[in-house]
C-alpha cells in the first residue's frame, strides 16, 4: 500500500509519468511527445487540450508498465515547462487559443511598448525578471489583445490562466466543474506578475499588462495538498501534493538544498539554477532572481537562474528540418567522426539570445564556414554550442556570488551524452558531476509530493538519496580553453542586431 510518488513532468517536447519509489529510484514511465505548431517565424505553440489527453495516457501507461493501481500511490507531484500559457474558459473547460510556448517571441512589440516607460529592468526589483518574450505576462496580454472576445470574456470573470501546472492540475482535480486553480510560488516567479517579497499577485504590474487579477491562479507553496485527483481519473482520491516548475523541479531532485549549491539541466534549453537560500540576490550580470522552493508554511528559498533558450532543440533542428541526422543521439556518432569543430561556431539564437545576453534582436548564426567543413564539424559545433552557454552562464554566476563553483551538478536528457559532458568540464575548467538518477525534474516534484503527506519525512532523508554515478574532470589545457571562447564569442557578436 502506498509505497510509491508518481511525478507527471509536462515538459516542452513530451509528457511523462514517472512512478518513484521511496529511495528514489524509478520504478517505471510513460512518456508522449505533443506536437510543436510553428504557425510563423518565431511563434511556437503547443494544444493544451492534447497536452492534458497525453498526460492521461502517460498516467495510465507508468501504472500498467509496474502493475500499479492507484492504492499503490501515495501522492502525486507536478512539474513542468514554465512560462508557457495556457487561457482556458473556467465554464467549459476549453482554452480559448494554443498555449503559446516560452520559447515564442511573437509578443516583442508588446516588450517594446511596456518598455517604452521605464526600460526593460522597469519591474526587475519586484519580480525579479526583466520585460522579455520568454514569460507569461505578455502571452496572457497577446491573447486578451488578439483572440476575438477574450477581453470582454476575461472581465465578466470567465477565463482563467495558468502555466501548464495549473492547467493539469485543474483538469486532474476537476470534473465537469473545474478543479483547483492554483499554482505554486515557482511558476508565479515565471509571469513577471508575482511580488518576490511578497509572493503575491502585483496589481500595479497586472494593471500596467491590462490582465485582470481574477484570471490569475491561487499562489500556494511547492509542497501541500492541494485538492485530491477527481473520481473520473485512473488516479482518484490520491492527493495531488507537490509543484515545481521544471527547473526548481530539477534542483530540488539534486538535492541542492543549501545556498551556494548549483545544478544545470540540459533538455530543450539549457537552465543553471543556483541557490541563495532565503536571500533575493538581483543579479548585476544577465541573471534571473526566481523562486527556489517553498515547503508548505516554510520561509521560501530564491535562486539566481541563467535560462539559454536552445541547446537541445537545436539537436532536433539539425534532426526535423535539416535531415542531417535521423535520431537525436547520432548526433554524437557524427561529431565522434571528426577530431575537432573545424573551426565552425554555432550561435542557436532562435529566440534571441537569453542569459546573459537578453538579445531580442539575435537571431542564429553559423560561422567559421570553410570549404573543408562537413556533417561533422556542424553536428559538433552544435554539441559544442550547449558546452560555450553554459561557460557564459557560469561566468555570470560566479561573477554575481563572488564565489566560483568548485563543480557542476548536471542532469536532463543531454548528459547521456559523453562527449559533451567531456567537453563541458573542458570549457568550464571544473568538474562535472552526474547523479545516479538523471531524471531529477520528475524526481523533484515526486519529492515536492511525497514530503507534503509524510512519505518522506525531511530534506536529509532525500540528501541521502543522491548518488554520484560518474564525474569528468576537465582536461583541455587552459590556453586553449581560452581560444575556444574567444572564437565563441566572436560568433555571438555576429549573432546579434540581426532584426531589422
Ligand atoms: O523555462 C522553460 C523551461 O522550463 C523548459 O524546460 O526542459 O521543457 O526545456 P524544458
Amino acid at each position: 500500500m502506498n509505497q510509491y510518488v508518481i511525478a507527471i513532468d509536462q515538459g516542452t517536447t513530451s509528457s511523462r509519468a514517472i512512478v518513484f519509489d521511496h529511495t528514489g529510484n524509478i520504478v517505471s514511465t510513460g512518456q508522449m511527445e505533443h506536437e510543436q505548431i510553428f504557425p510563423h517565424a518565431g511563434w511556437v505553440e503547443h494544444n493544451p487540450v492534447e497536452i492534458w489527453d497525453n498526460v492521461r495516457e502517460v498516467i495510465g501507461s507508468a501504472l500498467s508498465k509496474a502493475s500499479l493501481t492507484r492504492h499503490d500511490i501515495a501522492a502525486v507531484g507536478i512539474t513542468n515547462q514554465r512560462e508557457t500559457a495556457v487561457v482556458w474558459d473556467k465554464n467549459t473547460g476549453e482554452p480559448i487559443y494554443n498555449a503559446i510556448v516560452w520559447q515564442d517571441t511573437r509578443t516583442q512589440p508588446i516588450v517594446d511598448e511596456l518598455a517604452s516607460d521605464g526600460g526593460v529592468e522597469r519591474f526587475k526589483q519586484k519580480v525579479g525578471l526583466p520585460l522579455a518574450t520568454y514569460f507569461s505576462g505578455t502571452k496572457i496580454k497577446w491573447i486578451l489583445d488578439n483572440v476575438e472576445g477574450a477581453r470582454e470574456k476575461a472581465e465578466a470573470g470567465d477565463l482563467i490562466f495558468g502555466n501548464t501546472d495549473a492547467w493539469v492540475l485543474w483538469n486532474l482535480t476537476g470534473g465537469p466543474d473545474g478543479g483547483v486553480h492554483a499554482t505554486d510560488v515557482t511558476n508565479a516567479s515565471r509571469t513577471m506578475f508575482m511580488d518576490l517579497e511578497t509572493l503575491q499577485w502585483d496589481q500595479e504590474i497586472l494593471d500596467a499588462f491590462g490582465v485582470p487579477a481574477s484570471m490569475m491562479p491561487a499562489i500556494l507553496s511547492s509542497s501541500e495538498v492541494y485538492g485530491q485527483v477527481h473520481s473520473s481519473q485512473l488516479l482518484r482520491e490520491v492527493p495531488v501534493a507537490g509543484i515545481l516548475g521544471d527547473q526548481q523541479a530539477a534542483t530540488f531532485g539534486q538535492a541542492a538544498f543549501q545556498p551556494g549549491e548549483a545544478k544545470n539541466t540540459y533538455g530543450t534549453g539549457c537552465f543553471l539554477i543556483f541557490n541563495t537560500g532565503e536571500e533575493i540576490v538581483h543579479s548585476k550580470n544577465g541573471l534571473l532572481t526566481t523562486l527556489g522552493y517553498k515547503l508548505g508554511n516554510d520561509k521560501p528559498h530564491y535562486a539566481l537562474e541563467g535560462s539559454i533558450a536552445v541547446t537541445g532543440s537545436l539537436i532536433q533542428w539539425l534532426r526535423d528540418n535539416l535531415g542531417m541526422i535521423s535520431t537525436a543521439p547520432e548526433v554524437e556518432t557524427l561529431a565522434a567522426a571528426v577530431k575537432d569543430n573545424g573551426g565552425v561556431y554555432i550561435v542557436p539564437a532562435f529566440s534571441g539570445l537569453f542569459a546573459p545576453y537578453w538579445r531580442a534582436d539575435a537571431r542564429g548564426a553559423i560561422v567559421g564556414l570553410t570549404r573543408y567543413a562537413n556533417k561533422g564539424h556542424i553536428a559538433r559545433a552544435a554539441l559544442e554550442a550547449t558546452a560555450f552557454q553554459t561557460r557564459e552562464v557560469l561566468d555570470a554566476v560566479n561573477a554575481d556570488s563572488g564565489v566560483p563553483l568548485t563543480e557542476l551538478k548536471v542532469d536532463g536528457g543531454m548528459v547521456a551524452n559523453e562527449a559533451l559532458m567531456q567537453f563541458q568540464a573542458d570549457i568550464l575548467g571544473v568538474p562535472v558531476v552526474r547523479p545516479k538518477v538523471v531524471e531529477t525534474t520528475a524526481l523533484g516534484a515526486a519529492y515536492a509530493a511525497g514530503l507534503a503527506v509524510g512519505f518522506w519525512k525531511d530534506l536529509g532523508e532525500l540528501s541521502a538519496n543522491w548518488g554520484e554515478d560518474k564525474r569528468w574532470e576537465p582536461q583541455l589545457p587552459v590556453e586553449e580553453q581560452e581560444r575556444q571562447l574567444r572564437l565563441w564569442k566572436k560568433a555571438v557578436t555576429k549573432s546579434m542586431d540581426w532584426v531589422d
